[in-house]
């Protein structure tokens, strides 16, 4: 056990904590809420390690509050959260989870697909207001799936899972990028421009990082593109999405739903116009949320850590040009 400081900003499932704490003097931030900027930035004076979520903003002010700090890692693949460019110009290695969620995530992202095309938390809400009187022919009818067009926005790990499970469904592919070129098109996906795909789809699906070129990537002009009939899934970012400019084209027809995993801001105000909406189902940032992949999350982030203070290469960096 060395004397070096790990601040964890949230308990982490299973005993993947205490495993870290065989290694360090170890603090832990026992709230469910995380905690606030300044809080982190405090104690960053004597940090060797930050172990945080995507709810905690790491920016160069934070990163210069500490001097001894050897390693950040992420519970989660993505990693907007933290500026990797200072992190790397100050010789900070940031390490990420990426792999372990790809297959829970896709599968959240296409149960979305499956709960909004066919209508399954409106049906849930007939029944328990009360509505189900009888059955009939255009009750809660919704679209179809099976052998339908879906386009994915970004086809890295995520999305190249995504399109294995739309295969079973015999669903056609269009995909804007090729980053899986070779299991995409094994899958039988075909590579299209973003407005062909968006003007060509049932359902569009995002698998993209968050990125000043991925910002609002979708707003009214794109949204202007689709189907009236098509619906668009998140699982990505909130802000890969324009809020208002989905609000509208939801309001107005223009598209015919969306479900949303990921919003912005999270979480989403109550006061939020897309929660007035019964075509935006919206749920709590979760595609991550088995157990089972969360707990493999919380021990690979816990392995960065120990790779990180011990001087060693971590097992997945963000950044590996720290190491040039
Ligand atoms: C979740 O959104 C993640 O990036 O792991």
């Amino acid at each position: 056990m060395s004397n070096d400081k790990v601040f964890a900003t949230r308990q982490m499932p299973g005993s993947t904590l205490e495993r870290l704490s065989q290694y360090c003097d170890l603090e832990v931030w026992d709230d469910f809420m995380p905690p606030d900027y300044e809080i982190i930035t405090e104690k960053m004076s004597d940090l060797a390690g930050l172990l945080c979520l995507l709810t905690d903003r790491i920016d160069p002010q934070l990163m210069d509050a500490g001097s001894n700090l050897k390693v950040i890692s992420n519970m989660a693949v993505g990693f907007d959260n933290i500026d990797i460019e200072a992190a790397t110009l100050r010789g900070i290695p940031v390490g990420n989870t990426p792999g372990v969620l790809t297959e829970t995530t896709a599968d959240f992202a296409f149960a979305l697909l499956m709960a909004a095309a066919r209508r399954i938390p409106e049906g849930r809400q007939y029944v328990q207001d009360g509505k189900w009187r009888t059955w009939h022919p255009t009750v809660l009818a919704g679209q179809d799936i099976f052998g339908a067009t879906l386009g994915i926005i970004g086809s890295g790990r995520i999305g190249a899972a995504v399109a294995r499970r739309a295969k079973g469904f015999k669903m056609r592919l269009l995909v804007n990028s090729l980053e899986t070129e070779a299991e995409i098109r094994q899958l039988g996906g075909e590579k299209v421009g973003l407005d062909d795909l968006l003007a060509q789809s049932d359902y569009v699906s995002m698998h993209v990082p968050l990125t000043d070129e991925t910002h609002h990537m979708i707003s009214d002009r794109e949204l202007g593109l689709m189907k009236s009939t098509a619906i668009l899934i998140n699982t990505a970012r909130g802000s890969v999405l324009d809020p208002m400019a989905l609000y509208h084209a939801l309001r107005d027809g223009q598209i015919l739903a969306a479900a949303l995993d990921v919003t912005d801001p999270e979480p989403i105000p109550l006061d939020d116009p897309l929660l007035t909406l019964d075509n935006c189902l919206i749920v709590p940032h979760i595609a991550s949320a088995s157990v089972a992949t969360r707990a493999k999350m919380a021990e690979m982030a816990v392995d960065n850590v120990i790779a990180g203070l011990r001087g060693e290469r971590l097992p997945t960096c963000v950044n590996p040009e720290v190491y040039d």
